[in-house]
């Protein structure tokens, strides 16, 4: 119970052979996720964040010393992961919503991780307030189904060219879930004078022995890596 709302907590299991010769040692990371069966949109793990976390755990020994922002953080598994393996992480959540932002603290608590491995604060997408300022130099922007509402993409996509303008050797990384075959970013990409990549998912998870299809819960997920053009 916290806040008086039902948590449920989720495991997360990061599992992977390591590569030496005549040994079956495997390399392995359990994330844990507190959940508000009251779901809102981010007190809930949406499916495009485990298949980002993947991505992550797939690049892990490139994460270490790097600083990465999460934007639209939400239970932050993918942010989370990349400060379990090293990485420094800014996590974002909307400034308005404080009992999100609260709850991105918890994810971090129940994780033991430390002041000195990841922040947490406020941005909201298209607002340029001091936080968005203080971000400090960043390697990766990376996000989980931020693009699920078309009345935001344009607030995200303002926020991603400012920091890859401030940036522009940083990337973004964004899983996301498609729910209408009619939404798309594309004009808004040429707009902001970015370039879009769509990362290949069907290997992903395969050299652990994951199913991408169980992964993604039926759904159909993206990744891009947005850069500027
Ligand atoms: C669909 S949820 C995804 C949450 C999480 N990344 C995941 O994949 O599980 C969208 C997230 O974006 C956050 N969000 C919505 N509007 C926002 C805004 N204008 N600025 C920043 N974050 C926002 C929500 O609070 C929520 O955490």
């Amino acid at each position: 119970m916290s806040d008086g709302v039902i948590l449920q907590v989720k495991k997360f299991v990061f599992s992977s052979p390591i590569n030496r010769s005549g040994t079956n040692d495997v390399d392995s990371l359990e994330i844990l996720i507190p959940e508000q069966l009251q779901a809102s949109y981010s007190s809930y793990t949406w499916p495009s964040a485990p298949v980002l976390a993947w991505f992550l755990w797939e690049h892990r020994f490139e994460l270490p010393g790097k600083h990465i922002v999460e934007l639209g953080s939400g239970t932050a598994l993918p942010g989370i992961l990349a400060a379990k393996c090293g990485a420094t992480v800014t996590l974002t959540e909307s400034a308005i919503l404080p009992k999100s932002l609260q709850h991105v603290k918890r994810c971090c608590e129940v994780n033991g991780l430390q002041s000195n491995q990841v922040r947490v604060i406020g941005l909201t997408w298209g607002l340029f307030l001091a936080n968005t300022f203080s971000l400090g130099p960043i390697d990766l922007i990376i996000g989980s189904d931020c693009f699920y509402e078309p009345s935001v993409f344009e607030d995200i996509i303002v926020t991603v060219t400012f920091l890859l303008e401030n940036n522009p050797q940083a990337r973004f990384l964004s899983a996301y879930q498609e729910r209408s075959a009619d939404w798309s970013i594309e004009h808004l990409l040429h707009k902001w004078n970015l370039r879009c990549e769509h990362i290949p998912l069907n290997s992903l998870g395969a050299s652990s022995g994951i199913d991408i299809n169980e992964l993604m819960q039926d759904h159909t997920i993206h990744l891009l890596e947005i850069t500027r053009a």
